[in-house]
């Protein structure tokens, strides 16, 4: 078969750039310690609301040992659990999610947080919502017929206006 020196040339052009990108993701990746968004932690989807975590009296905004807030939340067909929550701005705040049946998408639109929530894994992210306000939390993974309701309802307080939520004996942190 004849190629044309000039068309040659070219394909080994191409085939060099294809090289040169895939070795620049792979080497940030490995620098930057990438990773899927999540975390790799696994857990038992069909039982996380029975685990200690993921139990019903430790799901939402709760403040840890060391003062950070984390804000635990179960993903099921058709919503996040709880529905509503509140936690402050300019605050970094650790979301942990899991869902107890398929795939969900949790997103907030106007902010970065953004993941999606796999069974047998920990979705989580850590982010700083800059505005007060009221946001939705909303679904953006096709789940079943009632994926275009599944949504919750999340406020952004102003720093100065929000309260922690009392003490938790049973965890050692506080709940809401
Ligand atoms: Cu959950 Cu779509």
């Amino acid at each position: 078969m004849h190629i044309d020196p000039l068309e040659k040339k070219w394909v080994y052009v191409a085939l060099g750039i294809v090289g040169l990108l895939t070795s620049i993701i792979t080497i940030d990746a490995l620098f930057h310690n990438i990773n899927a968004p999540s975390n790799v932690e696994t857990i038992d989807s069909a039982s996380a609301h029975l685990s200690k975590e993921f139990a019903e009296d430790n799901l939402g905004v709760q403040t840890e040992k060391d003062g950070t807030l984390t804000v635990r939340m179960i993903a099921g067909r058709y919503g996040f659990f709880p529905r509503h929550i509140a936690v402050p701005a300019d605050t970094p705040i650790t979301f942990r999610w899991v869902s107890i049946d398929v795939i969900h998408g949790v997103h907030v639109p106007m902010t970065n947080l953004s993941t999606m929530i796999l069974p047998g894994y920990v979705a989580q992210v850590t982010t700083t919502f800059p505005k007060p306000g009221e946001y939705p939390m909303l679904c953006n993974e096709y789940c079943g017929m009632g994926h275009d309701h599944m949504w919750s309802n999340l406020s952004v307080v102003a720093k100065e206006h929000w309260s922690a939520p009392t003490s938790n004996p049973a965890t050692g942190g506080t709940s809401k």
